[in-house]
């Protein structure tokens, strides 16, 4: 285990699993479609590869780069498109895939933006969700774990842009971003 990190919280065959079960039950749901997925980098970008071949669908794929955080450990609220999609997602079957939800500023705001580019339908499916943190009425369709407001790294999840190569997820110890 690093040695930053206090405590495993999902394992990399915990991961595994749930990740396999979120992309049948994706499968079923959109059975006959060709939904677009689509991947909010840089923290969903291991979730997006493992979820996308979990997934027995002709499925495409599009990138966006959004960033609210920064170098802390709490959202801004000011939430800035970096990269845009490269594909039109008009009349589409959009699943947006996130590393976490935790306020929902991210979110909010993003499916604003999708929205007006006129999909046919947007689902959200993310790997963590910290309900208790949320402050705009945003829920998810596709929900890996439900976790508690600690701040975790891992499998995608950073901070100050560390960890994310972590193949479990784990609790970051305070002194490291208390520092
Ligand atoms: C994280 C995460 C979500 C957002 C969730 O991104 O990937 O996009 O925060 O938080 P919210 O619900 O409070 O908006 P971050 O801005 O840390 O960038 P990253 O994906 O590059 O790690």
């Amino acid at each position: 285990m690093h040695q930053d990190v206090e405590q495993i919280l999902y394992t990399e065959e915990q991961l595994r699993s749930r990740v396999k079960e979120l992309g049948c039950q994706i499968t079923a749901d959109y059975a006959g479609r060709r939904p677009m997925l689509i991947s909010v980098l840089r923290g969903s970008y291991i979730f997006m590869a493992d979820l996308t071949r979990a997934i027995n669908l002709d499925v495409t794929v599009d990138f966006m780069v959004v960033s609210s955080y920064g170098a802390g450990t709490v959202s801004s609220g000011q939430v800035e498109i970096k990269k845009d999609l490269s594909d039109s997602i008009e009349g589409r079957d959009l699943i947006i895939v996130e590393d976490i939800l935790d306020s929902g500023n991210t979110l909010y705001y993003l499916m604003k933006v999708l929205q007006a580019r006129k999909p046919a339908s947007i689902r959200l499916c993310t790997l963590m969700d910290k309900p208790e943190r949320r402050t705009k009425p945003i829920t998810a369709d596709y929900v890996g774990f439900t976790i508690p407001d600690a701040f975790i790294v891992g499998y995608g999840l950073d901070f100050d842009e560390r960890y994310r190569n972590l193949p479990y997820v784990g609790v970051l110890k305070p002194s490291v971003y208390e520092k």
